[in-house]
């Protein structure tokens, strides 16, 4: 057996995916060894409670509740606590002093990102995070590394496992919202605030990570538009999946030109997360359950895609420990970390400066001259229509009942379209908005 350099690593948090990261750590520890060329030793494991029963055979004198003391001395410390604090402190405690870091932690990243890479730079060190977007699915190092050398227009992906497990048993098998998110929660895959999952914050926070690495800008988490799936309901699945579209939890981050406020550079960009329709033909339709899948269009490249799972322990693990081998690799043959590549700076525009396509669904007055007014107020917006189709709703009889109408547009100013919406709403023709949801995919 080869004689190693040992490595002391320090982990915090035993919980869904550091309990799997532990476990593999040590049932894998001498192939990781010859792939890392380091023994990777780990030192002990911060939790809150070392009594806490644990579905685990990890042995009880690893656990500790003093994770300030388990950092010092470590070579590599490896973050699954999750949240703001104490995990920031824990990990620039742990650059500090000269251990690298690998976290799983989007949250964190995506509101004290600067922070914490400035912090690392300072002293030379790497911070890892493949795990912290998309799960298992390798899409950070191919975003910084692989594609560093190209020019990234557009990612489009399915990024919050909970919302996509969710969106996938209401659609397929007719299930209630609450009860799905229960199951999510059970399977591991929801944050510990579901809410995270559902109002589109997880989703948020990866796509600031993903669109900060694509377009070498620092994207702050409150300038990504975020809304969540908690307005879906049975009926506008039901309508989707009539219309050949499927729900999905959306992040796009795109690459902008022609905007007012461009940078030096003439570029935007435009980062959103949304619950939108698809086509069922599209790629995206059939990321089923956990799953997760980013679509990148490179200038060079052309279209990428990744697929696999965007959740769970242990796919989770398999990401966390690919990380760690970097990180002892770094270790052994030391030199610096190296930094993010933020130099390009461009400004992120508001929802109203997008452009795409849309299908809104009115209920209006089934009545002689409705079709007329609601479309001369669609040309007025300049929101022009592409399909229209109205099924006849309620006890009507000809001129005496309600009607609903499902206009899907062409690509529209996000701006144009909700004023648009917003004058049919008091144009007094329409009696109900029932949902308006952005058509991406084309
Ligand atoms: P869990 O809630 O399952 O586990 C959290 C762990 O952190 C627990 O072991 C807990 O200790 C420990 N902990 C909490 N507070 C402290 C503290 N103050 N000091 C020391 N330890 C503490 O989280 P997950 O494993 O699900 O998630 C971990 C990270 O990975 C998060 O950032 C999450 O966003 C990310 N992630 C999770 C995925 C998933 O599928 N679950 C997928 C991708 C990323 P105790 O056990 O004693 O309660
Ligand atoms: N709660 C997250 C999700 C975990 O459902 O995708 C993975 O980041």
């Amino acid at each position: 057996m080869t004689d190693y350099r040992r490595l002391r690593v320090a982990l915090l948090g035993a919980g869904v995916v550091g309990s799997q990261v532990a476990a593999l750590l040590r049932q894998h520890g001498p192939e990781l060894a010859d792939r890392a060329g380091a023994t990777l030793e780990l030192a002990g494991i911060a939790v809150r409670d070392v009594d806490a029963p644990r579905n685990t055979d990890l042995p009880h004198e690893l656990f500790t509740t003093d994770a300030e003391s388990l950092i010092v001395g470590a070579d590599i410390v490896i973050e699954l606590i999750g949240g703001i604090e104490p995990a920031r402190g824990y990990l620039l405690q742990a650059i500090n002093s000269g251990a690298d870091v690998v976290t799983a932690n989007k949250a964190l990243l995506a509101t004290h990102g600067p922070e914490i890479f400035d912090a690392a730079d300072q002293v030379g060190a790497q911070v890892y995070y493949e795990a912290a977007a998309a799960g298992a699915i390798p899409i950070i190092r191919p975003l910084r590394d692989s594609l560093a050398g190209d020019r990234v227009q557009r990612i489009m992906g399915i990024v919050n496992g909970t919302t996509n497990y969710i969106l996938d048993r209401m659609d397929t098998e007719g299930v209630e919202f609450a009860d799905v998110l229960a199951e999510a929660q059970a399977l591991g895959y929801a944050e510990s605030d579901p809410t995270a999952d559902v109002e589109g914050y997880d989703a948020a926070q990866k796509a600031a990570i993903l669109a900060s690495l694509a377009f070498h800008t620092t994207v702050p988490l409150d300038a990504v538009h975020r809304e969540g799936i908690t307005g879906i309901d049975k009926a506008m699945i039901d309508a989707a999946r009539h219309a050949g579209y499927v729900i999905k939890l959306l992040a796009v981050c795109e690459r902008l030109t022609g905007q007012q406020d461009a940078g030096a550079s003439g570029e935007a960009i435009s980062v959103r997360v949304y619950p939108a329709l698809i086509s069922r033909t599209h790629p995206l339709a059939s990321v089923h359950g956990a799953n997760n899948a980013v679509f990148v269009q490179a200038e060079a490249a052309g279209n990428l895609m990744f697929y696999g799972a965007g959740a769970g322990g242990v796919q989770t693990a398999s990401a966390v420990l690919g990380d760690v081998v970097s990180a002892a690799r770094r270790h052994i043959a030391g030199g610096i970390g190296v930094g993010e590549s933020t130099r390009a700076n461009l400004p992120v525009v508001e929802i109203g400066r997008v452009v795409t396509r849309y299908q809104v669904t009115l209920e209006v007055a089934d009545q002689p001259g409705v079709l007329a007014t609601v479309a001369g107020i669609l040309s007025e917006g300049r929101v022009s229509i592409a399909t229209l189709e109205q099924t006849v709703i309620g006890e009507s009889e000809a001129g005496s009942g309600s009607a609903r109408l499902v206009l899907g547009t062409h690509k529209a100013l996000e701006q144009d379209l909700s004023e648009t919406v917003e004058r049919l709403a008091e144009s007094g023709v329409v009696e109900r908005v029932v949902s308006v949801l952005r058509v991406e995919g084309d």
